[in-house]
């Protein structure tokens, strides 16, 4: 950044733009200058919507389990794979001998109907015998931290114990923090303790063992391993992931899915009854990102994880659609999942007496969630039968008898075809999705949203991303892109924001997506993504900060603009209590650019101002190794007045905050 750049006003002649200059046609003037942008401070043109910006989230790229959710232990229930106990391993050292096996026939419960069988034949002092989960790519150690390892075990007569419960290193030579739990019997019971490590090194080469050290048989279930969890929760989440998020500040948290909740199947979809209780009620099901999931992380964790973060939750049913085509004929057929629906609402925002409500209450949550907006399906586009018009009625009407103040999002915005659209009753939001390169988020920056009819619907961009590479996001299995975009990416994202932020009053909400993805190989399946996570680390991407900049710098206002030029992406909002005005600025292009700014309608501007930057070499990114090469920048700009130029750098993202009392 240039010592002109940073003083943030220039006059034009510094700059690598060309001149403004004057050609004389007959009696006609013509300007041809570098961008010039009219703020009128006057006359706000709209409110920005109270939900602006958002996050949604799903189970994809491992962002729950080997995530967000921070559970340790891989396949604790041992329902993974129906025929291995995948993800474990027999430990057994010179001299000890043991075998392992899924064991139907010993389940804990009705719900997880599988249990790990651990037969000792051998084993004596110092040649214990065990069980040993590789967790998500290694399990993840750091010094002087206090672990919560518990499990549900019985034994065959004649064996009570002692358990050795340890974290070790992935060769078993060092034990970073080990306890003993003793009293097994034949009936099933939960056994707790804490482990505490020392001084160690932090890192992700470690194991967790559970081992004897004499001949037995012990069946295991639920064995689960929590590191400290944000505000101590316990069956929490991750702290430094949540502090990404809450630093964003978000106001609203999309969740269960995407995908997540539509399933492959019908069978598969996300069903919410399955994922709340006690842990041991929860039997985890088949995700249509590959994988399983444990559903550790349910319905209850997702509204505790908006609260968390101060945001609303924006609860999506299951409508009827799942994934690989099948769906469930409007009328009759569809009423058990319209109920299902109608509870899940109450558990969200029901009173503690009502019956979804009281459970809600049992769970450690008396008081009802604040809710106003819930999605019915998702992307119901791929619904070719073309049944998605009849389900989103019979889901509107029952939710708005029961639930009027509701307003109800159809998934099918103006971006699909006309027919695949509702028409039988007109929804108050429509969910749009785009996953496009940076040069279409480029041009639909130049004027999408204006032309949106104002009495609504309004829009809801409920998923959006600009991808850098020539490869489609959904891809990204096996190609060796980094897991997150670059910083031109990020331009593409901040163009296209500026475009929903001038029309914050007809696109009330936004979030990007995908949100999350473990970076270990294997771990993804989609690509470009905002946060990046390891088992120890987390940084964001150049998007996240991006979005940081433009969500933490909002206010409530839209202020019209006027530009004489669209190279320089800009939308201007002011927070009216505070009087600050927010102007951001994007400029795509390889010469910085000088934009003149005159702000007409306010005599009480302050002459300086702050300028929050993001720039440079437009492939560079952020990466778990290099989490801080595209981070914003902030300087003060001097020499602020009602018309003054301020350059945006190449390949740059500004937000200009000024003051104006
Ligand atoms: O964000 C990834 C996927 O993209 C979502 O699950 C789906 O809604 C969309 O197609």
């Amino acid at each position: 950044m240039n010592s002109a750049r940073i003083a943030g006003v220039e006059s034009p002649m510094t700059a690598k733009w060309p001149l403004p200059f004057v050609l004389v046609l007959g009696v006609t003037l013509i300007r041809a200058a570098g961008p010039a942008v009219t703020i009128d401070t006057a006359s706000p043109s709209g409110k920005v919507s109270p939900l602006f910006y958002g996050l949604m989230t799903e189970e994809i790229n491992h962002s729950y389990d080997g995530g967000l959710y921070a559970e340790l232990v891989r396949n604790r229930a041992f329902l993974d794979d129906a025929a291995t106990p995948a993800h474990w391993s027999l430990v057994q050292a010179d001299g000890s001998t043991a075998t392992m096996a899924l064991d139907p026939k010993e389940p804990l419960n009705g719900n997880i109907g599988a249990s790990l069988r651990l037969n000792v034949t051998q084993a004596s002092t110092g040649h214990a015998a065990g069980i040993t989960n590789e967790g998500y790519w290694g399990i993840p150690v750091a010094p002087n931290t206090r672990y919560r390892a518990s499990f549900y075990a019985k034994a065959a007569p004649g064996f009570t114990g002692p358990i050795a419960v340890s974290i070790q290193s992935d060769d078993g030579r060092t034990i970073y923090a080990s306890k003993t739990v003793t009293g097994l019997t034949s009936g099933w019971k939960q056994y707790e303790v804490t482990l505490q490590t020392g001084k160690v090194t932090a890192t992700t080469k470690a194991r967790y063992v559970l081992s004897v050290d004499r001949p037995g048989t012990v069946w295991f279930s639920l064995v689960s391993l929590f590191p400290p969890t944000f505000k101590d929760q316990p069956n929490g989440f991750r702290p430094d992931i949540m502090q990404m998020m809450v630093d964003m500040k978000p106001k609203f948290l999309r969740f269960p899915g995407g995908n997540y909740l539509e399933g492959d199947q019908i069978a598969d979809r996300f069903e919410w009854k399955k994922t709340i209780g006690p842990l041991s009620e929860r039997p985890g099901h088949m995700a249509p990102w590959t994988y399983r999931s444990s559903d550790g992380l349910g319905l209850h964790e997702f509204l505790l994880w908006s609260e968390d973060m101060n945001a609303e939750p924006l609860l999506a049913v299951y409508a009827g659609y799942s994934l690989k085509g099948a769906h469930v004929n409007p009328g009759p057929d569809l009423e058990p999942y319209v109920q299902d629906a109608l509870d899940e609402i109450e558990y969200v925002m029901g009173p503690a007496t009502s019956t979804w409500g009281s459970v809600r209450a049992k769970a450690g949550h008396p008081a009802p969630f604040k809710l106003t907006y819930v999605e019915v399906g998702n992307e119901d586009w791929f619904d070719k039968s073309g049944s998605y018009d009849q389900r989103f009625a019979q889901f509107n009407t029952a939710i708005k008898t029961r639930y009027p103040q509701l307003k109800v999002i159809s998934t099918v915005g103006f971006e699909q075809p006309e027919n695949l659209r509702v028409h039988s009753v007109k929804p108050d939001v429509l969910d749009e999705h785009y996953y496009r390169t940076v040069d279409v988020f480029l041009k639909m920056a130049r004027g999408q949203y204006e032309k949106y009819d104002r009495r609504g619907p309004e829009i809801f961009v409920g998923e959006w991303a600009a991808y850098e590479t020539p490869f489609e996001p959904w891809n990204a299995r096996s190609r060796g892109e980094p897991p997150t975009p670059n910083l031109r990416a990020a331009i593409g994202d901040a163009a296209f924001m500026t475009q929903m932020e001038k029309n914050a009053d007809i696109v009330v909400m936004n979030c990007y997506a995908p949100m999350f993805v473990n970076v270990n190989p294997g771990a993804r399946q989609w690509r470009p993504n905002l946060i990046g996570y390891d088992g120890l680390r987390v940084y964001g991407s150049p998007s996240y900060y991006a979005i940081k900049m433009f969500s933490t710098n909002l206010g409530d206002e839209i202020l019209k603009t006027t530009a004489t030029d669209t190279e320089v992406l800009t939308s201007v909002t002011r927070d009216s209590r505070s009087g600050r005005i927010y102007a951001k600025l994007v400029n795509a292009s390889d010469a910085d650019a000088p934009v003149q700014i005159t702000l007409t309608g306010t005599s009480t501007l302050a002459s300086t101002a702050t300028a929050l930057t993001l720039s440079g070499d437009p492939q560079s990114t952020n990466a778990i190794d290099t989490p801080a090469r595209v981070v914003p920048v902030t300087s003060t700009v001097t020499g602020v007045t009602s018309g003054f130029t301020y350059t945006v750098p190449k390949h740059g993202i500004v937000v200009l905050t000024m003051r104006t009392r």
